[in-house]
């Protein structure tokens, strides 16, 4: 119980990071052009990439959403995309590593992408998963104990955007039980979505439960936002004092 809660450890260097470099690799953003609500034309893309670049980023595993009901993507839309995206990288001589794999809605849409073993996947079998913004999903539960025993690591992204989970510390630690990582935005420490969520993001960093740090970035208002995040001394002190495993995914 509780694995991933008590292995972040807390790390006492002098000088806090200037940057996002310590996370090396973002794991959750909309970088692929035209699939969903992220970026809209491969020239936008390129300048979130220049972007997440400047913000200290090697590279990224970028998670167009896969939502039945607004973005029915599927494995070979977004390995296309994200050819499409590396050839573009390549061509503009950048130095980022980009690989994709998704934000997987919890529906009825996923779950039969999910039996077909339609699944694309972050290294480890990692993968990304968000609930509805209006209500937890009735079959949480068993939806992620589905994903357990075929070997996959759920990361529940934004655990902190969710209002029915506000501020309820054991909601939170069930889902953790359950067996899944939690991913929060940046963008929440920084105040962009308010300051209660900002407070809340927070307090889960900081009781340790939080395994990966995300921009979720789907355009260049959420870039200029994550610029600012950088002024943030409280941010660079999280950054600092937890370590995040954004910076092995490369590496499994
Ligand atoms: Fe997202």
């Amino acid at each position: 119980m509780f694995g991933n809660l008590f292995s972040r450890t807390q790390k006492k260097d002098e000088i806090p990071p200037q940057d996002f470099s310590v996370l090396n690799t973002d794991m959750h953003s909309h970088l692929i052009p035209g699939i969903d609500d992220g970026a809209k034309t491969l020239e936008e893309s390129l300048e979130l990439v220049r972007g997440l670049i400047k913000l200290g980023f090697s590279g990224a595993i970028t998670t167009p959403h896969v939502m039945g009901d607004y973005y029915p993507n599927n494995g070979a839309i977004i390995s296309s995309g994200c050819i499409t995206l590396q050839e573009a990288i390549r061509r503009e001589g950048l130095n980022f590593r980009l690989e994709a794999s998704a934000e997987y809605n919890i529906d009825s849409y996923t779950a039969e992408l999910f039996e077909q073993g339609d699944i694309l996947f972050m290294p480890g079998k990692r993968i990304l998963v968000e609930l509805s913004f209006f209500a937890p999903p009735p079959d949480l539960e068993n939806r992620i104990f589905q994903l357990r025993i075929k070997g996959y690591y759920p990361i529940l992204a934004h655990p902190e955007r969710y209002s029915y989970y506000m501020g309820s510390r054991s909601d939170i630690e069930r889902i953790c039980d359950l067996g899944c990582d939690l991913q929060v935005n940046i963008l929440s420490l920084a105040g962009y979505y308010g300051n209660s969520i900002a407070k809340w993001a927070k307090t889960l960093v900081e009781a340790g439960m939080v395994s990966y740090l995300g921009t979720d970035m789907h355009h260049i208002r959420h870039l200029k936002a994550l610029e600012d995040a950088l002024k943030h001394k409280d941010i660079l002190r999280l950054l600092q004092r937890y370590s995040f495993k954004n910076k092995d995914l490369f590496n499994e």
